[in-house]
């Protein structure tokens, strides 16, 4: 039984994931390195500094940790930049509704993300009082694919992690949603999430029809 949703933030509830996207390719442009839409979808879900080593690998390059983690801050200045003049309509379509139906159903709702922005961009969207639990990249040790952040997502609600359902859009999350035994909505495309028990387009489209498919297949 479905008893807590936990949602990712960038591309799930907002579309943060295009500016992540726009720093690093950023970035990438100043380092001389290749970097694709394509490549993004390694980064996303993962840590700052852990998206800074698959840029350097993506460019064949090796660098100190000082220098690594100099460039890593150089493209956080410029996402909270895009960040601050995000307006509250880049809220994903359908968002607002979907939780207000799921907490008519009684069901919890929780946020984790790996991002240590996350709490910005909650703030400057005036949502924060969407979620019951935030968990971001702040408290975490190890970011996904790790399951930490779901897992103490799940703590902090005090939901037994199979009653919990995450909505992810980067594979990485999804691998962290498994790992910690919990069901998962993957938004984006099934040829690249395939792994997650069920894939939408956008995180509006999902309907309590398909909550109760879930709610009936944990009940077998
Ligand atoms: C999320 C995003 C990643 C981002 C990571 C760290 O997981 O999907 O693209 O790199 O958070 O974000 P931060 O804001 O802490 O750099
Ligand atoms: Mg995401």
């Amino acid at each position: 039984m479905i008893k807590a949703v936990i949602f990712d933030l960038d591309g799930v509830i907002v579309d943060t994931a295009r500016y992540h996207f726009l720093a690093w390719k950023r970035l990438a442009d100043e380092l001389g390195i290749k970097f694709t839409e394509e490549d993004n979808e390694r980064l996303k879900g993962v840590s700052r500094i852990r998206s800074m080593e698959i840029l350097m690998e993506l460019g064949g390059i090796t660098l100190s940790q000082y220098e690594k983690e100099k460039l890593a801050n150089k493209k956080n200045t410029w996402f909270v930049d895009y960040v601050e003049r995000m307006i509250p309509e880049e809220i994903y379509s359908g968002v607002r509704v979907l939780i207000e139906k799921l907490k008519e159903r009684g069901i919890h709702i929780a946020l984790a993300s790996s991002s240590k922005n996350a709490r910005t961009v909650l703030h400057l969207l005036h949502i924060q009082n969407l979620f019951e639990v935030v968990t971001d990249g702040t408290m975490i040790t190890h970011s996904k694919p790790d399951p930490e952040i779901f897992l103490l997502a799940a703590e902090k609600l005090g939901i037994d992690p199979k009653d919990c359902l995450v909505f992810e859009d980067a594979e990485a999350g999804i691998e962290g949603a498994l790992a910690a035994g919990m069901l998962c909505v993957g938004i984006g495309s099934q040829e690249q999430l395939f792994k997650a028990h069920k894939v939408i387009r956008h995180t509006g489209d999902f309907t309590m029809e398909m909550l109760d498919e879930f709610n009936a297949v944990a009940l077998k």
